[in-house]
């Protein structure tokens, strides 16, 4: 038996936009993913209003394993912002389509900037748990592309350039930021993979070899689509654990969270001063 699935295409994410701009004080002109253990980035920022993903018209449903769920809309250096508490990932059975449909409702309501934040394994030896990662570039290993299929030429073109998709300028802006903040601040390639099992032995070796620095499950799809939508994305991997194969070491869901937790705020500062510094842009006062 075929399986209906659910539709993810250009007027359902305009009927989402218009049910935001409806509601929102001021559209945002940068939205902000936060990724594993990573919800509190959104304390860095004025909250004035917040919505259950699931009262979003169209959203993906969410899976038990889903995060929480919540979009926050406010106020973050003086710009307005959209935080994105919770992402939809492959490994929850999510089509990449689902996975990028908040991308698509962004860019419906025109925003320009999009910051993506992950939990990431460390594959580079000279990382530590803790460190951040401004990811320069990614590799997408996840066999998935949320522009495969029929594409509405209103989102963008067949063949969009991906290389460069990590704007330098914004990775600039968040080393700056990030050291000031005084901490482990490292740049490397993001290698995105579908998951959930956590990698082998021989995969960390291999994905080191390929030249990455960092492993997560999320991220590329949001990272293509966004790029697709014109946008200029800036993604940070926090480092929660090391993925070292010649020096195994476990690593629990709970520690994962745990140190994601803990950076949360260094995070949340060097958005925050990020955003201070992107230009174009009217500030809300
Ligand atoms: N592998 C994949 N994803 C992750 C990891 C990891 O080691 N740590 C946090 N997210």
């Amino acid at each position: 038996m075929m399986t209906q699935l659910p539709d993810y295409g250009f007027n359902q994410a305009a009927q989402a936009a218009e049910f935001l701009r409806s509601r929102m004080k001021t559209v945002p002109v940068a939205a902000i993913f936060t990724g594993t253990g990573l919800g509190q980035v959104a304390a860095s920022a004025k909250a004035s209003w917040s919505v259950a993903y699931a009262d979003i018209p169209n959203m993906p449903a969410p899976t038990v394993e889903s995060h929480h769920g919540r979009l926050v809309a406010g106020e973050m250096a003086g710009r307005a912002v959209a935080i994105f508490q919770g992402r939809f990932h492959l490994y929850e059975g999510y089509s990449p389509q689902a996975v990028t449909f908040p991308i698509r409702i962004l860019q419906c309501l025109g925003v320009r900037t999009l910051i993506l934040t992950n939990a990431a394994g460390g594959l580079n030896p000279l990382f530590s748990a803790g460190d951040v990662m401004v990811i320069e570039d990614h590799i997408n290993l996840t066999g998935e592309n949320p522009l495969v299929g029929v594409i509405d030429p209103r989102w963008g073109p067949r063949f969009p350039e991906i290389a460069g998709a990590h704007n330098g300028k914004l990775q600039d802006l968040a080393r700056c930021a990030l050291n000031g903040a005084g901490a482990g601040c490292r740049g490397g390639i993001y290698a995105g993979l579908k998951g959930p099992s956590l990698e082998t032995a021989a995969e960390m070796r291999f994905l080191r070899t390929i030249g990455a620095d960092a492993v997560g499950f999320s991220t590329v799809m949001e990272t293509i689509a966004g790029v697709h939508a014109g946008m200029q994305v800036l993604g940070l991997s926090v480092i929660t654990n090391m993925c070292l194969p010649d020096r195994l070491i476990s690593a629990s869901v709970e520690e994962i969270i745990a140190t994601a937790e803990n950076t949360a705020p260094r995070l949340g500062g060097a958005i925050r001063q990020v955003l201070e510094s992107v230009d174009g842009e009217a500030r809300i006062s």
